[in-house]
């Protein structure tokens, strides 16, 4: 099965209007200026949606969210809600680290939003990753299963198949540290396997990233991995040219 290689760009709180507006322009000449067999999607914060859809106009570069309301509208002071992010986004980032750990979201939430995002037609990015504790207890497999199962368990397999799963390691996030590839490679083949059991028509054609102080110089090694098929970046995003090394490092040549 081929699966096209992704790379998602997730700026976090980052970036001013002019800085978004030169790190979209530079991701569409990447993807836009020579044919690499790369996917690319880019998740501003919410002000910088609208400003880089006109950037991205008739670029082949995709726009997601990092985040979404569960809900649909009402007195959700400081929310948007999925129906809000749809006529601009493609992805949302759900389950992300900083979310879980940050702002204490529990899985029966994540839950909620994955299928909000469904519901508006857009793909949801479903993170999931241990602590450095659980792994140090040599629990990742098992915080691993529980958050994937959690989130999709008991959904349509056609629901399934329009998932993409990133496991990001929450200790790799932001430290310069990164897992191995073997570690990248064996949880990544875990989670293909979990799908299976959730979806088995589908699970080979569903895309795993990796996350976690991914950069241009270990972009490839790291996704080399027959079941890990792009990354999700952070810090690395926010340079224009080393985003764009890192994308045409996770391209597979075109003959492939
Ligand atoms: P990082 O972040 O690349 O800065 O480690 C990754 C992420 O949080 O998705």
């Amino acid at each position: 099965m081929s699966r096209t290689p992704l790379a998602i760009a997730n700026w976090k709180m980052n970036t001013d209007l002019e800085t978004a507006r030169v790190l979209a322009q530079a991701a569409r000449e990447t993807l836009d200026g020579e044919p690499i067999a790369v996917e690319i999607a880019i998740c501003p914060p919410f002000p910088w949606i609208v400003p880089v859809a006109g950037v991205l106009e008739g670029s082949a570069v995709g726009l997601g969210a990092q985040d979404c309301s569960p809900e649909p509208n009402g007195a959700f002071t400081g929310d948007v809600s999925a129906a809000m992010l749809s006529p601009w986004c493609a992805w949302v980032l759900v389950g992300h680290s900083e979310r879980r750990h940050g702002h204490g979201e529990r899985d029966a939430l994540i839950r909620r939003k994955l299928e909000a995002v469904l519901k508006e037609g857009m793909q949801p990015i479903l993170c999931v990753g241990e602590l450095e504790a659980d792994r140090d207890a040599g629990r990742t497999a098992e915080v691993v299963q529980h958050q994937v199962l959690a989130a999709l368990k008991g959904l349509p397999a056609s629901a399934i198949a329009r998932c993409v799963v990133a496991y990001e390691p929450v200790w790799a996030i932001g430290t310069g540290r990164t897992a191995t590839a073997g570690d990248a490679q064996e949880v990544a083949a875990q989670i293909r396997a979990l799908l299976t059991s959730l979806a088995s028509e589908h699970a080979a054609a569903v895309r795993i990233l990796y996350g976690g102080s991914v950069k241009a110089g270990n972009v490839a090694s790291l996704t080399a991995g027959p079941d890990v098929d792009g990354a999700l970046v952070g810090g690395a995003s926010l340079d224009p040219a080393g985003f764009a090394e890192l994308c045409r490092a996770l391209a597979r040549p075109a003959a492939a």
